[in-house]
Order: C-alpha cells, then structure tokens, then sequence
C-alpha cells in the first residue's frame, strides 16, 4: 500500500426522514471501518465540511415522488461556491420501486447535478440497475447503470446488507482504497 492510499480521507454524508438512508451510512461506515473520518447528517452539516475530504459517500432518499429528500433540499443551495475538483463522489440512493417505479431514485440525479457544478469531481461506484424492478429513474448513469447503489428497504431490505457490500468492493476499486 502506497502513502496516497493511506492518505486518502473519506466521509460520508447523507440526509434522511425515517431513517433508512442513516441505517445505510451507518453500515457503510461499519464495513469500510477507521478509513471513514466522519458520518455527517445535512441537517447538521456545514457544507464546507465536504471540502475537507478526499472521498464522499453521499446518501439520498427520493421523496414525494421524484423529489429531493427536505435536508439536502436545504442544504444544496449551501453548497454554492464549493470547489470539489479532484475529488471523488460515491452515490447512494434510497427509494420505493414498487411504490414509485416511474421515479425510482429519482433525487440520485438532481444531487449528481449539484455536486457536478460545483468542480467536476469524480464519480466512482455506478451501479448495475440488473436485479431491479422499476419503470423509470432520473438516478440513471446510463441505459443500465445507476449514478450509485440504489437500496429499497421498503421492498427488499434482505438484499441492503449484501448490495452494500458488492458494491464498496467496486467503489474500493475505482477508488483506489484499500481492500
Ligand atoms: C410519500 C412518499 C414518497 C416517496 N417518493 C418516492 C419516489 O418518488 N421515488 C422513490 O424511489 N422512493 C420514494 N419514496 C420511498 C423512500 O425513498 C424510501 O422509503 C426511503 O427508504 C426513505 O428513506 P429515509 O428513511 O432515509 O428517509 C417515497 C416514500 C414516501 C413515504
């Protein structure tokens, strides 16, 4: 392992109304161990904090069909004049694919847009949307990828646990963390 490896800091922020998408920092938080300097609630969070990072896991619900979960929507005009270049970004979304499949992680979309603006930083972790059932996502990557995971707890929250971790190994990948 090179200095840069060990050098590198990472944290994760998130916003959440019931509690679903703090679970989930949480259990990234457990899996990825001392590497994660902080777990930050945007409701609590300064947004210049995310400067002080190498690494970001960003955590997002979608809320009111399609919309931006009421923490961020606060905190994303905070943001303004961050500078995120050099930067990496890693995306998780959470949301309702039975009960909003025609906006399934909607809101992954609108904060990648608010994150891109501010820098360009670097998107790792996209996400194969194979093995979910949804009509239609503005958290798409591309055709067949997701912006990051995307974790339904309302339906499927038996596969939470495991896609976290098949996808920390991809983020750990791209990312160049240790493994
Ligand atoms: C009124 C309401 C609207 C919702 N709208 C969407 C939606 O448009 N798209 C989606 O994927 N999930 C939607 N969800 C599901 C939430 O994103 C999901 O329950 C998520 O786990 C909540 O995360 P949180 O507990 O961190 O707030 C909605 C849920 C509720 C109750």
């Amino acid at each position: 392992m090179g200095s840069s490896i060990m050098s590198m800091s990472v944290a994760i922020f998130y916003g959440s109304t019931t509690g679903n998408t703090e679970a989930a920092a949480g259990k990234i938080k457990e899996q990825l161990g001392d590497i994660v300097a902080a777990v930050e609630d945007v409701a609590d969070a300064d947004p210049s904090d995310l400067e002080k990072y190498d690494l970001l896991f960003l955590g997002v619900p979608t809320w009111n069909i399609g919309e931006m979960q009421d923490d961020w929507a606060e905190f994303i005009p905070r943001m303004e004049g961050l500078d995120l270049s050099g930067k990496k970004v890693a995306f998780f979304g959470l949301g309702d694919a039975a009960g909003y499949p025609d906006n399934f992680l909607d809101a992954l979309g609108e904060l990648w847009e608010a994150v891109k603006a501010l820098g360009s930083p670097e998107l790792v972790g996209t996400w194969p949307t194979e093995g979910y059932d949804f009509d239609a996502s503005e958290g798409l990557f591309d055709e067949d990828h997701f912006l990051g995971v995307g974790l339904d707890d309302d339906n499927e929250p038996d596969l939470t646990d495991e896609r976290i971790a098949a996808w920390l190994d991809k983020v750990r990948d791209e990312a160049g963390l240790p493994s």
